[in-house]
């Protein structure tokens, strides 16, 4: 049974408004497949830390949180002056919009919410440039194409929720059309580190391109979402520029102190890429073996959906229990599948809110071992086989 006013939460993670529009009790025990987390974090050294610099809250942050700018500068191989800390990915991304109050932007979709709620927030004019399936891939001329002057292009790589990454020779062509525009260009690369290849990094492309602002999060690789932890790279007139919007003081103390001890933990990051390494295909051929369509991800999530009509498919317990307004029937297909997977205490991502997604797929991010065969296991059982 559905309950249509309990409305879709806008982010992952939230499974009391999910449990109460499906009529399931509050502690009706679900594993979280809905946040983009890294299972391993955070590091084990953390709460210690933390403890450790407790006695720093009395006082106000260094204002301009120089040894953590400096801790960033030193690992993407720019300037201190060239990295804005920021309260969470989130608060580089209104930064920006904040920035560029009342002009036009475009965002490449289906992506991260958040630009589109920021571009309204500042009055900022939108236009869409829609991605399809079945690989989500960017045409670098059409995008190119869409560049009027002044243009604010949102681009998210690897991006959220298709887990598809626009190489780096793209952007490269695309921050060179934009220059020519007078455009500015922000990637938000809060899941690069999920990336293994090294050669992907865009970082080096700051010494060429000043039109160029990369957002970067610390709460996905090092699950710490509570803690409110990003940053923001670009030219140091840039920064100069984006930080007239910050309030004062925006990222606390414990936040701005773990941000060198982070970066440092290299075995940290080095157990995080093996698990993805050994986690990532095996999971990827269960989905598919299970019956769903996977977009071939570089991130820690899969989008994922119904491969087969439903009247194709065995099993009565897939046909959807009410179809959802405008996903058509794959889509009804998907939110059934979405109903099951909660009843066997697998919470998914909805896509209700992502342009062009409507609903009609399902983000399932990759979780240790155990977890990941509990989901292949509850696939197997609500009949999607
Ligand atoms: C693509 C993307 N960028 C930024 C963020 C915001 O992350 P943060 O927790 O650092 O604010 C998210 C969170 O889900 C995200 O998916």
């Amino acid at each position: 049974m559905t309950c249509d006013v309990t409305p879709w939460p806008a982010h992952g993670g939230q499974a009391a408004p999910l449990l109460a529009r499906y009529g399931l009790p509050p502690d009706h025990p679900v594993t979280d497949f809905s946040a983009n987390l890294n299972p391993l974090g955070p590091p084990v050294w953390v709460p210690a830390r933390l403890a450790a610099a407790a006695e720093g809250l009395s006082r106000y942050p260094a204002p301009d949180y120089r040894a953590a700018r400096e801790a960033i500068a030193r690992e993407a191989g720019v300037a201190a002056e060239q990295v804005l800390l920021t309260n969470g990915g989130a608060e580089a991304i209104f930064l920006v919009a904040a920035a560029h109050a009342g002009g036009r932007a475009v965002i490449v979709q289906p992506t991260f919410t958040e630009y589109a709620r920021a571009c309204r927030a500042f009055g900022i004019a939108v236009d869409d440039l829609s991605l399809a399936p079945p690989d989500f891939s960017l045409d670098p001329e059409r995008l190119g194409a869409s560049l009027a002057p002044d243009t604010l292009l949102f681009l998210c790589r690897p991006n959220n929720p298709t887990g598809t990454l626009v190489p780096r020779e793209t952007v490269q062509r695309l921050l060179t059309q934009a220059a020519m525009h007078d455009c500015r260009v922000v990637v938000d690369e809060a899941f690069i580190d999920f990336v293994t290849s090294p050669e992907e990094s865009l970082a080096p492309l700051l010494a060429r391109f000043d039109n160029l602002i990369l957002l970067r999060s610390l709460t996905k690789l090092y699950a710490l979402p509570g803690l409110r932890l990003g940053y923001l790279l670009a030219s140091e007139s840039l920064v100069r520029q984006l930080q007239v919007g910050q309030p004062p003081w925006s990222v606390n103390h414990l936040a701005a102190e773990l941000v060198a001890p982070l970066l440092a933990d290299s075995a940290f990051l080095a157990r995080t890429r093996q698990w993805l390494a050994d986690e990532q295909p095996r999971l990827q051929a269960g989905l598919a073996g299970a019956g769903l369509e996977v977009i071939p991800s570089r991130a820690n999530f899969f989008l994922v959906r119904p491969a087969m009509e439903p009247e194709s498919m065995t099993g009565q317990s897939l046909k959807p229990m009410t179809q959802e307004p405008g996903t058509g029937r794959r889509g009804g297909h998907s939110g059934a599948l979405f109903e099951r997977l909660l009843r066997f205490g697998i919470l998914a991502r909805h896509t209700h809110g992502f342009p062009g997604l409507d609903g009609g797929w399902l983000r399932l991010a990759l979780r240790d071992r155990d977890a990941n065969a509990r989901l292949l296991a509850a696939l197997d059982e609500g009949g999607v086989r």
